[in-house]
């Protein structure tokens, strides 16, 4: 028995199994007729026996030809045959259990035979046994599965169950893992039946350290040999946001220059971040409490950490920048690092230096000591180091000088003598500059202007004037103008004219007075070139300022002649008998005598004095002669018997001035018989002048001795009167007011006392009477009571009756009139 046998030999059933067998076996039996079941592993080769038919079904193999033992088809495809030789049933095809039954425990292909003759109908059932013909396998060779990094221990991943199409101890029977230290396996069993492999984490895993394990996952089945069936899993451990970013630096620092533009980069910071994906992936961002200045100056690119210049930046303001700078990487939670960042601000050479006036004295004072502090100054520059480093000069020549004090600040002093009338004022350019390179420098002017100190006197435009005035002058005319400039200013320049003194050969007179304002000199009075020639006149120009200022000049009157004065007559002097000059001379007189010489004298000068004789009238003109410039009267002929004993002359005198002045004398002339020596005569009389003269002179000195005498007299005893009478009395005055008429028909002066307007002045002007005697209040000063009689002085004058008395006692008359011009006044 084949069938036996071979169900024997193909399966290792246990003892119990063994009698199943059997029994199903006698069960077939017995159901003959019904059906008949084999049993059969798959996969048997082409052509093996699966059991004899004829015998299990009862027929005789030889007949089975005749009777036409078939196999009906009922299913499409046909794995057996039939051996009618043998009455075998052979398989014709592999048969796949797997292929036919699937995972289904037990695979019965049914099979029905036909035989004729009789017709009998016969099913056989052939069960087809599994044999381990599969290994298990996987579905996916390569499975990966993703752990998140942070799973705790005892995660279960459910993997994927192995497939073996075999059935039962065939099929997948185990599962194992290779060796790894997170990891192990478990299995789990399902409903079905199906055994689901599971990975269990044991070990906490870390991306960082380990990203990914490979793991083998082998599936083994149950059958006789083993086979089994792998699948790589690839555990990748999903990063888990654990590490923060680092920088590669706590502080990181830099430099930049203050003129860095918009868009400089000044620096990167660099942080990494361990873990992967957005994790990893960082992005740069000022830190938190980051202050809205750096804000504004710096940017930061948020993926590179390149920190570059945004705004301005300026060292003076800022100079150094502290800020932290975050890195965020993307995962959830976000972590981050910081870093500090410091920047320093380089400077440059970018401000210009400020000049500060801080205080300014304006006006100065042209007498400024040298090193009067005028302004103080101070310099300013906010950059630092040398580029703030400011030095100060005067560019401009000038009499200051900048005298350093304490850092930056400077005064500005005086380091010269000022003067205003040179220069009124100064622009005093200061140049500050600072040490950089290149230095940078600014400019200012300080305006000082000077103060006018009186130190200029008036100076008149000539330092002495020479005027010409014609004499017989109208009084009150301008004589001449003086002027006087200052150069100071205001009423340091202001200047008021005075006269210190007019002087008449040392005596001091009073012709003239002077416009204070303007420097006009006025006369007072009309002049007379025969009493005054030349007189000097002191002028002060005074300046108004404190203390004022002056300056004298002099200025010289001469006085102009003008032809005023006829030729006055001295000899024959008729005008002083009072009748007709008589001359005698003898009859015997020849031809060219002497008769007499008419001297006339002309008190003008010069061509007004030039004086010319001329006979204008004559009893007989036949006889007499006149010398045109001598005036000597001679004979022209001898006397003859005939001739009048009395002859009459008329002379005309005549002077050369413009219009002629002109005088006349009558000569009388006596012819008398027997008259001798008239050269004698006449020489006696030439002689009587210088005689005279010499007497005069005598008179003088006897004069002013007197003078001098009763002056002093009179000092003594006004001295003693005036010590006795008052002691509060500040001048000693005396009175008198004798009102006699005071005459002298031989004076040739005109007094006149002038009280109109401010100035009391006394006229002495020539003139034959003293018309009326007034009333003098006189009030002498001892020292100029007679030295200066024409002395102004306010409520006082000269008794001068007094002293024309002395004059006229001192003098004769006919000397007087000559003399007037050179002592009076
Ligand atoms: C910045 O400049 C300072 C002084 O000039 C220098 O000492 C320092 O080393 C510089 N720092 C950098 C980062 O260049
Ligand atoms: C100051 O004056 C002195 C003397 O005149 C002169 O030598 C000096 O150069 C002056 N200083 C300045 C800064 O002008
Ligand atoms: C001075 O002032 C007087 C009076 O005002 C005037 O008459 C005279 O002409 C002036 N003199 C000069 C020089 O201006
Ligand atoms: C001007 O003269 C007065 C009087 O004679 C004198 O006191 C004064 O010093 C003189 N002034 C000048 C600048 O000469």
């Amino acid at each position: 028995m084949g069938f036996m046998e071979r169900g024997i030999m193909r399966t290792k059933f246990p003892a119990w199994q063994i009698f199943l067998w059997w029994h199903h076996f006698f069960l077939l039996w017995s159901t003959i007729d019904g059906q008949t079941r084999y049993s059969i592993p798959e996969e048997l080769k082409r052509g093996s026996v699966v059991g004899n038919l004829a015998k299990d079904l009862g027929l005789v193999v030889s007949e089975l030809h005749r009777r036409n033992l078939r196999i009906t088809s009922e299913a499409g495809k046909q794995y057996f045959s039939l051996d009618l030789g043998k009455g075998e049933l052979v398989v014709t095809d592999r048969i796949d259990r797997e292929e036919l039954c699937g995972q289904r425990p037990s695979c019965l292909l049914p099979l029905e035979l036909v035989i004729d003759n009789p017709l009998q109908l016969h099913r056989v059932e052939i069960e087809i046994q599994d044999t381990n013909d599969n290994s298990p396998s996987f579905l996916t060779k390569d499975k990966v599965v993703k752990i998140a990094e942070l799973v705790n221990p005892g995660a279960r991943f459910p993997l994927e169950s192995a497939q073996d199409p075999d059935v039962g101890q065939n099929s997948v029977r185990s599962y194992l893992i290779s060796k790894n230290e997170h990891f192990k396996l478990t299995v789990k069993n399902q409903k079905d039946g199906r055994k689901v492999p599971e990975l269990v984490l044991e070990k906490p895993l870390d991306r960082e350290k380990q990203p990914v394990h490979h793991l083998i996952l082998t599936a083994v089945d149950g059958g006789d040999p083993v086979r089994s069936g792998t699948s790589e899993i690839t555990v990748i451990v999903l990063d888990n946001n654990d590490n923060a970013p680092q920088f590669e630096r706590h502080l990181y620092e830099a430099n930049v220059s203050e003129n860095a533009a918009p868009g400089t980069e000044i620096l990167r910071v660099k942080a990494t971040d361990a873990d992967e994906g957005l994790n990893g992936e960082i992005e740069y961002v000022f830190g938190e409490l980051t202050d809205d200045q750096v804000l504004s100056v710096f940017y930061i690119e948020p993926s590179t950490g390149a920190i570059t210049v945004k705004g301005i930046l300026d060292h003076e303001a800022n100079s150094l920048y502290r800020f932290d700078v975050t890195a965020k990487d993307k995962g959830s939670p976000e972590m981050d690092g910081h870093c500090g960042v410091e920047i320093k601000i380089a400077d440059i050479n970018d401000n210009i230096p400020e000049i500060i006036v801080t205080s300014l004295t304006t006006p100065v004072a042209e007498d400024s000591a040298i090193g009067t502090v005028i302004a103080l100054i101070s310099s300013k520059d906010p950059d630092s180091g040398d580029n703030g480093k400011v030095t100060l000069r005067l560019s401009s020549k000038s009499p200051f000088k900048l005298s350093p004090s304490v850092s930056n600040h400077y005064s500005l002093v005086t380091n010269g003598s000022l003067d205003r009338e040179k220069n009124s004022q100064y622009s005093v350019t200061i140049t500050a500059a600072d040490s950089g390179k290149p230095s940078l420098s600014s400019e200012k002017t300080i305006r000082v202007e000077l103060l006018d100190v009186n130190d200029n006197p008036p100076v008149f435009s000539q330092p002495s004037y020479v005027v010409y005035v014609k004499e017989n002058n109208a009084p009150g005319k301008i004589l001449h103008s003086v002027s006087a400039s200052d150069l100071d200013l205001g009423e340091n320049a202001k200047i008021s004219y005075s006269i210190l003194d007019s002087k008449v050969q040392d005596v001091s007179v009073s012709y003239v007075y002077i416009n204070s304002d303007n420097g006009s000199i006025y006369s007072m009075h009309s002049f007379d070139y025969e009493k005054l020639k030349v007189f000097q006149i002191q002028v002060q120009a005074k300046d108004q300022g404190s203390p004022s200022l002056s300056s004298n000049a002099t200025v010289h009157v001469f006085i102009l002649d003008q032809n005023d004065n006829a030729p006055a007559v001295i000899y024959p002097s008729s005008a002083a008998l009072g009748s007709l000059s008589h001359q005698r001379m003898p009859r015997s007189a020849k031809a060219g005598h002497l008769v007499t010489k008419v001297t006339a004298v002309d008190a003008d000068s010069g061509h007004n004095a030039w004086i010319s004789y001329r006979l204008a009238e004559a009893t007989d003109a036949s006889l007499f002669t006149v010398n045109l410039y001598t005036g000597e009267v001679r004979t022209k002929r001898a006397v003859s018997e005939q001739d009048d004993s009395s002859q009459r002359l008329l002379i005309e005198i005549k002077d050369d001035g413009e219009p002629v002045q002109s005088s006349t004398v009558t000569v009388s002339i006596l012819l008398e018989d027997g008259l001798h020596e008239p050269i004698l005569d006449l020489r006696h009389k030439l002689s009587e002048p210088s005689r005279k003269t010499g007497r005069i002179t005598l008179y003088l000195i006897l004069s002013l001795a007197s003078v001098s005498v009763l002056s002093l007299v009179t000092f003594l005893i006004l001295a003693v009167k005036c010590i006795r009478s008052s002691r509060s009395s500040g001048s000693c005055c005396m009175r008198r007011s004798d009102c006699d008429d005071y005459k002298n028909p031989n004076r040739n002066l005109q007094i006149q006392l002038n009280t109109d307007g401010p100035i009391k002045y006394v006229e002495v002007l020539g003139g034959d009477m003293l018309s009326q005697s007034q009333s003098f209040r006189s009030c002498m000063s001892p020292m100029s009571e007679y030295s200066d009689f024409t002395l102004i002085k306010p409520s006082s004058t000269t008794d001068f009756k007094e002293v024309i008395s002395v004059l006229d006692a001192s003098l004769p008359d006919s000397t007087w009139t000559f003399e007037s011009q050179q002592v009076s006044i």
